[in-house]
């Protein structure tokens, strides 16, 4: 059961029914094992590129990468201030800087720029190379793995504890919650999960005001905002967006890579042939098997050529929808490491565009690096059959791997 999924809403009276199609975020079922894959026929011409869906509350969704774009970067009209479905679902204290829209993003978004400028991502890629292959070496000999709970979950988990100076007993619970959070069995672990964040993100602040280290909450709590420290409010919402977004997006995203170089051999073996070419393949993997689905409230009704928008109506957009559209990409869902995939929207566009995106990067090209260096053949459990969560954070549910040893 989805947390969010909930009695199909009636039909607004704006909403022309010509627009309407069957499209749950949280119920998508993967085809040939991905999520992506799922998203691509609602991309497809003679499909609108506008619709309504009467899923989660009633919302749009947007197909197009021109469309996409035009929502992530004009904030006057689509807001972040409500960006999960249904509506009243959305967070509170709001995810920060995430939920807040312009002027005040850029405040709250330049106290946290400098845990992840180039020179602490450098710093942090040398910590999450070690982990990796800690990792690897721990389970190679077993010629077996879980991928997603083994490694993809496990890398970005601490490289963020190291980041904010988080103690390792903590980690098994940490997970725990993620794994609430991401994959709730009822819509109350949902809620539950997230008022545990809460309460621990709180708990944190405090010791740090009242410890302060060189860690990134310690920074966050010096902080000011017009002269004044912030509040426990807002930084509560900090914590809580660095824990949801810093953790479960890497995992997903590495779930669907390790997958990828599973099943083909072909381009596997380019890479271990000339491992230099990894950053490409980062970016194109990430423009492939782009995961997040970012959303947003109209503050003002909109004329979206030439569909009636109302102010208060919902808005999600698969970044995947960008990658899929054949105005960017020539034979979108063809992996070509040599192409250049960089106007993907994987880590959005406009003011919300990912703070974390070079860390994710430097933890995805490490795991690459270290994982084909270690482990050059591998495959896919024969006869399992992959499941997927899709969401605001689509991802693999389990991933078994299996290779020869000796
Ligand atoms: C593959 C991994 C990742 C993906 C695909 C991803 C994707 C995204 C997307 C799509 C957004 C914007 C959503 C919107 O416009 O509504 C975003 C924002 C954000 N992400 Fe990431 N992210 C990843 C990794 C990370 C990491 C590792 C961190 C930090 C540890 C992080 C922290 C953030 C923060 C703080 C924001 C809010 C930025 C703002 O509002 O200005 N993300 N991410």
């Amino acid at each position: 059961m989805n947390p969010t999924q909930g009695a199909a809403s009636t039909l607004p009276s704006h909403v022309d029914p010509a627009r309407v199609l069957d499209f749950d975020m949280f119920g998508l079922k993967a085809v040939d094992g991905e999520y992506q894959k799922a998203i691509y026929p609602y991309t497809r011409p003679g499909s609108p590129e506008i619709f309504w869906t009467r899923a989660n509350g009633g919302h749009w969704v947007l197909t197009k990468a021109d469309d996409i774009e035009f929502a992530m970067t004009n904030p006057k009209i689509f807001s972040a201030s409500k960006m999960f479905v249904p509506r009243e679902k959305n967070p509170n204290p709001p995810l920060t800087p995430l939920m807040i829209d312009p002027p005040d993003h850029a405040k709250y978004k330049a106290m946290m720029a400098p845990a992840f400028a180039p020179k602490s991502v450098q710093k942090l890629g040398e910590g999450a190379r070690q982990i990796a292959i800690e990792l690897i070496e721990g389970f190679k000999a077993r010629g077996e793995c879980e991928f997603i709970h083994e490694f993809a979950e496990s890398l970005p988990i601490d490289v963020f504890m190291n980041m904010v100076d988080l103690p390792k007993s903590d980690k098994p619970m940490l997970m725990e919650i993620g794994e609430q959070h991401v994959r709730p069995l009822t819509p109350q672990h949902h809620i539950d999960s997230m008022t545990q964040l809460q309460a621990y993100a709180l708990q944190k602040v405090k010791e740090r005001r009242a410890n302060p280290g060189d860690d990134l909450i310690s920074h966050l709590t010096r902080c000011e905002l017009n002269g004044k420290p912030l509040d426990d409010h807002a930084l509560v919402g900090m914590v809580v967006l660095l824990l949801v977004a810093g953790l479960d997006t890497v995992a997903a995203a590495m779930g669907f890579f390790a997958r990828f170089l599973a099943i083909e051999v072909g381009h596997r073996k380019q890479l271990i042939a000339d491992p230099g070419l990894i950053p490409k393949a980062v970016e194109e993997l990430m423009r492939r098997y782009a995961i997040a689905t970012a959303g947003r409230i109209l503050v003002q009704d909109h004329d979206f050529k030439g569909v009636a928008m109302k102010a208060g109506d919902m808005v999600i957009m698969p970044t995947v929808a960008v990658s899929f559209d054949e105005s960017r990409f020539d034979d979108p869902l063809k992996v070509d490491f040599t192409r250049n995939a960089s106007g993907h929207a994987a880590f959005s566009r406009g003011v919300h565009t990912c703070v974390g995106s070079m860390l994710a990067r430097t933890e995805l090209r490490i795991f690459m690096e270290e994982w084909l260096a270690r482990i050059p053949e591998f495959r896919i459990k024969p006869g399992f059959e992959l499941q997927i969560s899709s969401g605001t954070v689509s991802g693999i549910r389990k991933l078994p791997l299996e290779w020869s040893v000796g």
